[in-house]
């Protein structure tokens, strides 16, 4: 049994796979710490030194040998890896798939505490973040909307949200 999560950065993807571990009996991997792993340099580090593009290239290279394995996972994706390449697709084929949908606020209150190690909003002061998320978010929308389910994660604590995932998993 392959799950994926997936949705904005700081939408909580990470943090909910954790909390999914125990009953789906699987373990939860993160793309981004499977790609630091891989590549020995951090998601910043590589965006700097190697840029976007060869980052996106990567991310679409790992992304397919995780899927293409046989092993059960709870897979926490980078809030881009849905919308490049043909990510999305093989995610369809290969996977059940929940979007975790946060408003444009909740996810701004979090990253604006959270945006040093993400080197797209880094630099961004709270004014351009709260434009930029809600930019790129209308942008990224139709591709995080193609999930199997779709989990309103406002207000909501990390296990109320688990639970929903479980209860929806056998749907
Ligand atoms: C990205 C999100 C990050 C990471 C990279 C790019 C994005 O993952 O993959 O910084 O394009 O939204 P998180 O969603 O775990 O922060």
């Amino acid at each position: 049994m392959k799950i994926i999560l997936l949705g904005y950065m700081g939408c909580g993807k990470s943090t909910v796979a954790k909390a999914l571990q125990e009953a789906f009996d699987s373990k939860a991997l993160d793309l981004d710490d499977y790609i630091i792993e891989k590549e020995g340099l951090s998601i910043s580090e590589i965006f700097a030194a190697k840029g976007e593009i060869y980052f996106r290239k990567q991310e679409n290279k790992y992304l397919i040998e995780l899927l293409e394995s046989k092993k059960s996972f709870i897979l926490a994706l980078g809030g881009g890896t849905p919308c490049y390449a043909n990510n999305i697709e093989f995610i369809k084929k290969e996977a059940k798939s929940f979007y975790l949908k946060g408003k444009i606020d909740t996810l701004f209150q979090r990253l604006r505490q959270e945006n040093s190690s993400r080197p797209l909003i880094s630099e961004l002061n709270d004014e351009k973040l709260k434009e930029f998320i809600a930019k790129h978010l209308f942008e990224r929308a139709p591709f995080y909307e193609q999930a199997n389910h779709i989990i309103s994660i406002d207000d909501k604590s990390v296990a109320a949200i688990a639970s929903e995932i479980e209860a929806l998993e056998s749907v």
